[in-house]
């Protein structure tokens, strides 16, 4: 197979870079009135606007050439219909099964995933409407009144996202607490604002073994046990597991009728739609959770058959190929003006960093092209007051998305009269931050402001450092309203970006070797931590910071 930075279609987008790369967003869009339409898209009621980039139509035509030859769509249908697209674990690569609301078949290995999907979600309904009508009741009796999440990573930021980006359909009198951070901190805090009389603990991890999620789950069992005086009969109306290892379930002690399971074939980074979701569903109701499936499906049906033109989660991810591969962004932002959103950026910062964190491609040879890029973001219009600056005015590249809602689910300013229109106040600045960052204000314009207020020498002096060059690319996604479907539907088209990608690079965006040996060395590292006297085993810096923790704790 020919090198990816060999390939025709990589050097046909080389030279259109070369050739191209100094034109201007402002030119683009004087030169055609018709750009917005042309480069903007629909799918339900999300409108993305593609067109405060630097491309023209032969960029978009070059970039889906790309995705062409790397036959982007035969692996979609490979993943789609179970096939091991996941080599070096062998599996399958299926959270699209968990969300297959069509429940047409799809085999792993000769057999049909969805019964075992179906009977899974509907015990997750009965359970979790049984803890959210009271039915189900704790050890004295009394029904639910909190729950603590206890699980990290994959097992932890989708069901932490969801629920706070969904908190006006969640039922507020039962108090969601999400526990990950192995620092007992996290935990001690979390514990005392529970009662263990009404509260639920449940256990999320795919291999029940994940050192942080063990550590505070034996913490929270300990605090119960303590509670009830070490009466075992306790923990099954307290706890429950969310888990692929039922012999690890057993063996913590929780009733493996209180697990509900799922499989090798959903990756941690993609589990919110399998078990790892009963939190979701305890917050939001099972029917909303199940919107949430709905809107993602509708996506996913969406990726796998609209033409490359009209394909949403195709193009956002040829454009974010553009700008890290041609103009060599390191980074990307994503910006929600929705305080809702708030951890939608560090949800989708382990989906793409995990995924496509990749030096190496499938066959094992060291990549030619820079791979995933480092994503980060915060809420407008927070951000605004933190970093925009270096965005605006900085010597880097930051391609961002802005989402919003048009509509606001809190109406503040109609009970309080006066200026406190705020959902017009946020939009207004989400506007203002795309058209800044794509035309700037010229020399000119700030001279002419300035005119007037202070001497010639003191205009000169300030201009250079009130210039906006713009030119400064990003995407805009509206919505209506930040349902449970739209909310599945964002998430979908990233994941299906971080798919198309990762299929571009040639990339295996479903391993996570990389975090293993962290874990490996930290093994290591505790029982000298917990033993007598200084070690020497290690390096000197590493010895050094060791030592000192033993001498100082
Ligand atoms: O960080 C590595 C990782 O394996 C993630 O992929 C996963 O989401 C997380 O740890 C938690 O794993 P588990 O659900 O097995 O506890």
């Amino acid at each position: 197979m020919t090198d990816l930075s060999e390939s025709a279609a990589w050097k046909a987008l080389e030279a259109h870079y070369e050739a191209t790369k100094d034109t201007q967003m402002k030119e683009l869009f004087k030169s055609d009135p018709e750009r917005f339409s042309k480069l903007s898209l629909k799918f339900e009621d999300i409108l993305f606007d593609y067109s405060k980039n630097r491309v023209t139509e032969e960029t978009m035509d070059l970039l889906y050439k790309l995705a062409e030859q790397q036959n982007v769509k035969g692996l979609a249908e490979k993943m789609f219909s179970g096939e091991k697209i996941n080599a070096t674990e062998d599996r399958a690569v299926l959270h699209v099964a968990l969300r297959n609301q069509s429940n047409s078949p799809i085999l792993v290995d000769g057999k049909d995933v969805m019964p075992d999907v179906n009977e899974t979600l509907a015990r997750i309904k009965a359970f979790t409407e049984s803890v959210r009508s009271g039915e189900w009741k704790g050890q004295t009796g009394k029904s639910i009144a909190a729950v603590v999440n206890i699980g990290i990573g994959g097992s932890d930021l989708g069901p932490v996202m969801v629920t706070e980006a969904l908190k006006p359909y969640t039922k507020r009198d039962l108090a969601m607490h999400f526990c990950s951070n192995v620092d007992g901190t996290h935990i001690a805090e979390i514990l005392k604002l529970c009662d263990p009389e009404t509260t639920l603990i449940l256990v999320a991890s795919k291999t029940f073994t994940t050192q942080e999620t063990m550590t505070n789950a034996m913490t929270a069992k300990k605090w119960l046990l303590d509670h009830f005086k070490g009466d075992e009969t306790a923990v099954p109306k307290h706890f429950a597991a969310l888990s692929t290892n039922a012999k690890g379930v057993s063996e913590f002690g929780i009733d493996t009728n209180n697990m509900f399971g799922f499989w090798d074939w959903v990756g941690g980074r993609y589990s919110l739609w399998s078990a790892i979701g009963t939190s979701i569903a305890l917050a939001i109701g099972y029917d909303n959770w199940m919107e949430l499936h709905a809107g993602a499906h509708a996506v996913d049906q969406h990726f796998l058959n609209a033409p490359p033109k009209e394909n949403l989660p195709l193009t956002l991810a040829l454009i974010g190929i553009w700008y890290n591969n041609f103009y060599k962004a390191e980074t990307f932002a994503i910006l929600p003006y929705d305080q809702y959103m708030h951890r939608f950026p560090a949800y989708f910062q382990q989906g793409d960093m995990e995924s496509n964190g990749k030096y190496v491609n499938k066959s094992g040879q060291k990549v030619s092209v820079q791979t995933g890029p480092i994503l980060w973001g915060e809420p407008g219009t927070n951000g605004q007051h933190a970093f925009y600056q270096l965005i605006h005015q900085g010597t880097k590249l930051i391609p961002c998305d802005f989402l919003a809602p048009t509509q606001t689910q809190n109406d503040v300013p109609k009970d309080l009269g006066g200026p406190t229109d705020h959902h017009p106040i946020l939009l207004s600045n989400f506007f203002a931050q795309t058209e800044a960052m794509a035309f700037g204000k010229d020399a000119d314009t700030v001279r002419k402001e300035l005119e007037g207020k202070m001497d010639a020498k003191a205009i000169d002096d300030l201009v250079p450092h009130k210039v906006f060059e713009g030119n400064r690319p990003s995407n805009s996604f509206l919505f209506k309203k930040l349902t449970p479907r739209t909310l599945g539907s964002l998430i979908s088209m990233y994941e299906m970006k971080i798919f198309v990608q990762g299929a571009i690079w040639d990339i295996n965006s479903f391993d996570q070797w990389g975090v293993e040996l962290g874990k490996q060395l930290a093994k290591a590292i505790l029982p000298e931590l917990q033993a007598d006297g200084n070690v020497s085993s290690h390096d000197s810096s590493t010895n050094g910071l060791i030592n000192y923790y033993k001498a100082n704790k």
